[in-house]
């Protein structure tokens, strides 16, 4: 799976790519119409459009370092492509960004858009507020330029670029976005929701949230025609979100304050069928291996407590069975029913005055 976004991102998604493409094969849904409400580095979506899944993705983040990195991208690449080639990656240069983000209401949007890449690149695990690799005396084993790869990073500005007429990017909350845009998107829409852990996510990148805020989300993704998914630390289900909908566990490593082996879990709308292995309540592949620094990261999912027996498999023979069963139970008369609420009807006169 080939990186194309420019971004680092703690647990980002890009591992989640063979998954999405799986549910949008097994739903027959080409073309879509692809929304993430909270992009920060659009690993799926952009895997998505360059792969040609999506005719057009929608990218949304209400971080506005996110958002001017996204909008340079689009609207000045070649200025931001020189930006990276002519600008030495230094501790000197890295203070001079940094005092760029700390002025993050205000400074201009391509000035902050390159401060948020710099100090995405330069920074431990991609944090855009966190420290600096190799430390600010630079005495770590890596020093500050040593994920900040030029000709990497400018050939996917440039490629992201060249798709730009079909990127349609966004700077709202993610609930107005939803009701807004997402509720909007018509028949070939797909909505991949990733918003901030609900444990662990303060310090990783922008994150107001409350619980009361997530579930008041959840309220109105439920509403949502188009088909989605979300995923969560698996703290969601603890918290009950989403408790009526089919969810797989899964195990994603991150790499952000030490290494982690998260285990995470997505939610998936009603209206998306899921493939046949999912269904068999034992693990399955999500991601294709990956080799890195040799070793093999995979993902592997479980369906939880909607453990279905080979009846419930979704299909054309699930349609068949609730026919027959609705046939027999129509058969059925109505007289030899009984109406267990009903009111007893009073055969004699009632009496007038209470006894006693
Ligand atoms: C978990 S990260 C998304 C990572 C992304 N899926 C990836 O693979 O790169 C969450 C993102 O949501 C953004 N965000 C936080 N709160 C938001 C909100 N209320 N509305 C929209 N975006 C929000 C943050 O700025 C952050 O970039």
């Amino acid at each position: 799976m080939p990186y194309y976004t420019p971004l680092r991102y703690p647990g980002g998604k890009r591992r989640l790519v063979p998954t999405v493409t799986r549910l949008l094969e097994e739903n027959k849904l080409k073309d879509v119409h692809y929304a993430e409400p909270y992009a920060g580095g659009a690993a799926i979506a952009l895997a998505l459009l360059l792969e040609e899944y999506a005719s057009v993705i929608h990218i949304n983040d209400l971080s506005r370092p996110v958002f001017a990195f996204w909008h340079s991208v689009l609207n000045n690449t070649t200025d931001l492509c020189s930006r990276i080639e002519k600008t030495k990656v230094t501790m000197r240069e890295w203070q001079r960004q940094r005092a760029v983000y700390e002025n993050r209401d205000s400074a201009a949007l391509d000035d902050l858009g390159f401060a948020a890449l710099f100090l995405n690149r330069t920074n431990r695990s991609g944090i855009i507020d966190g420290g600096v690799i190799g430390g600010k005396e630079q005495t770590g084993e890596w020093g500050v330029d040593a994920r900040f790869g030029k000709p990497e990073l400018i050939q996917r500005i440039r490629k992201i670029g060249r798709f730009g007429s079909r990127i349609r990017l966004y700077q709202m909350d993610a609930l107005d976005f939803t009701k807004t845009v997402i509720a909007n998107l018509g028949k070939s829409g797909f909505a991949f929701y990733d918003p901030p852990y609900i444990e662990n996510g303060q310090d990783l990148y922008l994150n107001n949230y409350t619980i009361d805020g997530h579930r008041e989300l959840s309220h109105e993704v439920a509403k949502l025609e188009v088909p989605w998914v979300v995923t969560y630390d698996y703290s969601a289900v603890r918290h009950g979100l989403y408790p009526r909908c089919r969810r797989v566990a899964y195990g994603l490593s991150y790499a952000a304050n030490g290494r982690h082996e998260g285990k995470e879990v997505m939610f998936v709308s009603r209206n998306l069928s899921l493939p046949k292995d999912w269904l068999r309540s034992e693990p399955f592949l999500m991601s294709a291996p990956v080799v890195r620094s040799s070793k093999k990261a995979v993902v592997y999912g479980m369906m939880e407590r909607m453990r279905p027996r080979p009846e419930m498999i979704e299909g054309p023979q699930a349609g068949e069975r609730f026919i027959g069963a609705l046939k027999t139970v129509l058969k059925v008369p109505k007289s030899a029913v009984p109406v267990p609420f009903k009111k007893p009807t009073l055969k004699g006169k009632r009496p007038t005055t209470r006894k006693g």
